[in-house]
């Protein structure tokens, strides 16, 4: 569950716009909004394939069991999703078997470099991921992963350690996976590639990490269930309502914040979701975020005592740790924090929220909204996965854009392609 809390935000209850939020739910139901033909992530959790998650299942079962690392090779909606949800779910410094590490999301020639040196001699798959199947960055990084693979393990073996997820039909990657007798697994073609974590795209990489995805599907299925109501009583229109409100008020960015750093690429990914979905006809609130208490050691002064009246913060709290770890005595107290021996870190982080709220709100004047997430597991990330994707919806709708295109990353695609002299590109 996600609760929205407003008590910090500044507004009133009439500063949200409950009557154009009944409407606008009437549109993303009955799918009647612009950009309508992308609302398919509205009902996947329950609609998926079930077949197809079982060949899924058996496929990323048998590709965990040959290799140690999986290279996830894509960008923007086809690499974000999987690292928010691996990060959160696994942690940073996991010692599970399976590795995760990502190419396609940079031209880095030294990133790419010092990958394939990392890569050699270890066993690796490759999981390539695009919707379109024709992006540059990824198709890049995969042709050169892929040649390495094949010297590697041979082009037969090769076989079994690549899967390509992309469009059923369309695009250079699907041409390539049929003609080379590569696995692939289909990226619905009314599901945009910001909505995508809950299909293959972040599914299957997450099976090959050993991932509970049953129990992402429950939680998403739980938001399914409980964000229904068609005013603000549904936390995920709230939240949406909220943030529009501010906007309106004059901030232009928003902040989230998290004090686990394992959430950090949940950060990411929301930052695309709504960064994409947001950002145009010259609107949209800027998508930041922070991780504290890391970025109060930074980011914190400007936060307390800088420009006011542009930014406010969306701050999560988690209410139950994954793991919690007690202070213990130290006989000499020597650092002098024996004061807080008995409390736990979990304990010593929820009293700093308490305390940078206070900070942040009363002295420094900056509108906090306050999202409790009860915990942050498997369950909470198809919660949460959900919860974000409805809300960007209702709040593209508030600002009367399309949320579910993002035209202006076409803009330097084509700089690019005419200036590397792509044949066909004027
Ligand atoms: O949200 C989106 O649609 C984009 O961010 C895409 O995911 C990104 O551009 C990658 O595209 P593709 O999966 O076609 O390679």
């Amino acid at each position: 569950m996600i609760k929205v809390d407003l008590q910090y935000s500044g507004l009133e209850k009439n500063d949200l716009n409950e009557t154009k939020v009944k409407d606008i739910h009437k549109m993303i139901i009955n799918k009647t909004g612009k950009g309508n033909d992308f609302l398919g992530w509205l009902e996947w959790p329950k609609t998926f394939d079930k077949n197809e998650y079982e060949k899924m299942k058996k496929a990323a079962s048998s590709l965990r069991d040959k290799i140690d690392v999986l290279v996830v090779v894509g960008i923007g909606g086809s690499y974000l999703g999987i690292r928010a949800a691996d990060e959160m779910i696994r942690g940073i410094n996991n010692f599970d078997k399976i590795k995760i590490v990502y190419a396609g999301h940079t031209m880095s020639s030294t990133y790419v470099a010092q990958l394939s040196k990392y890569l050699k001699n270890k066993k690796f798959g490759i999981c390539v991921i695009s919707k379109s199947g024709t992006t540059t960055e990824p198709g890049l990084a995969f042709r050169t992963l892929e040649q390495q693979l094949n010297e590697q393990v041979g082009i037969e073996k090769s076989k079994d350690l690549i899967v390509a997820i992309t469009d059923k039909s369309k695009g250079a990657l699907k041409t390539l996976a049929d003609n080379k007798g590569y696995l692939t697994f289909v990226i619905p073609d009314n599901i945009g590639g910001r909505f995508s974590v809950l299909t293959p795209v972040g599914i299957f990489p997450l099976l090959v990490a050993g991932v509970n995805t049953d129990k992402i599907f429950t939680g998403a299925i739980k938001a399914m269930n409980n964000l229904v109501q068609d005013n603000l009583t549904n936390e995920a229109y709230k939240y949406a309502a909220a943030r529009n409100a501010l906007y309106n008020k004059g901030y232009k960015a928003e902040a989230l914040v998290s004090y686990e750093l394992q959430m950090q690429y949940i950060n990411e990914w929301w930052k695309q979701l709504f960064g994409e979905s947001e950002g145009k006809d010259g609107k949209g609130l800027y998508p930041t975020s922070m991780i504290f208490s890391t970025d109060l050691h930074s980011l914190g002064q400007w936060v307390q005592q800088g420009t006011r009246g542009v930014l406010f913060e969306s701050v999560i709290k988690i209410v139950e740790p994954v793991n919690d770890m007690k202070i213990t005595k130290d006989k000499d107290d020597l650092d002098g924090l024996n004061y807080l021996v008995g409390k736990t870190f979990h304990e010593i982080n929820s009293t700093a929220i308490e305390g940078v709220i206070d900070a942040h709100v009363n002295s420094g004047k900056m509108p906090n909204i306050i999202l409790e997430f009860e915990k942050m597991d498997e369950e909470m990330l198809g919660y949460l996965v959900y919860f974000f994707e409805l809300a960007v919806a209702m709040s593209g709708y508030l600002l009367e854009v399309n949320p579910f295109d993002q035209p202006g990353v076409e803009i330097y695609k084509y700089n690019m392609f005419k200036l590397l002299g792509k044949p066909g590109v004027k």
